[in-house]
């Protein structure tokens, strides 16, 4: 069975004004899309590893055969996090956590404030194309920035995906050219925090499972 792009939990323009509909149009049809198409590709020949779950698969990097390793590495991992991405954002929702969740980023931050603060320099500050996460760790939330579609499966960590940020210039480029501190700026109109608290509340790490 080959992986499949999954639907936009919402329409292209929902959300307008902070992601442009044509960004989201692109990005998910053409980006998206292409890694899906690229790593079912790959996979052709090797029918024993078509039917595993995304992160599962990404997981076992290691067992794949040599000539298909990186490209599975690069298409499945922009698979697993575009799937994840799409699911964290929302039209017209709180602007701040609450909950456990809430709570947990008082306890390891300080206050929801410094934890915007020190994501959002993070992922300014990042260089060229990658990720940021808020993970959980350890019974611990942290914020980590990895290159490329690397993610927790690929790095084998027991951790939790809670957010995530696209810092590929596919993600803003449209709307903000040069100005990724604007994009990041608008991207915390449109987290979705009721499905990040849910994410934190899980207690399978590899419960996230796109196709
Ligand atoms: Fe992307």
């Amino acid at each position: 069975m080959a992986y499949e792009l999954p639907d936009l939990p919402y329409p292209f323009g929902a959300l307008e004004p902070f992601i442009d509909e044509q960004t989201m149009k692109i990005h998910h049809d053409k980006h998206h899309s292409a890694y899906i198409d690229k790593l079912n590709g790959a996979l052709e020949k090797f029918p024993d590893f078509q039917g595993m779950e995304i992160g599962e698969l990404l997981s076992s990097l290691d067992s794949l055969p040599e000539e298909i390793k990186q490209t599975v590495r690069n298409n499945g991992g922009g698979h697993y996090n575009h799937g994840l991405f799409w699911e964290i954002m929302a039209p017209n929702l709180a602007k701040e956590p609450k909950g456990n969740l809430k709570k947990a980023i008082a306890r390891d931050f300080g206050s929801f404030e410094k934890f915007k603060s020190d994501f959002g320099a993070l992922a300014a500050n990042f260089f060229g194309s990658g990720w940021i996460w808020l993970l959980e760790e350890n019974g611990k939330l942290k914020i980590e920035a990895w290159p490329n579609h690397d993610n927790i499966r690929i790095y084998k960590l027991k951790a939790k995906d809670i957010l995530i940020l696209d810092l590929w210039e596919h993600a803003y480029y449209l709307k903000y050219q040069n100005r990724r501190p604007e994009y990041i700026e608008a991207w915390w109109n449109v987290v979705n925090w009721e499905e990040a608290e849910k994410k934190f509340l899980i207690s399978n790490f590899s419960s996230f499972a796109p196709r």
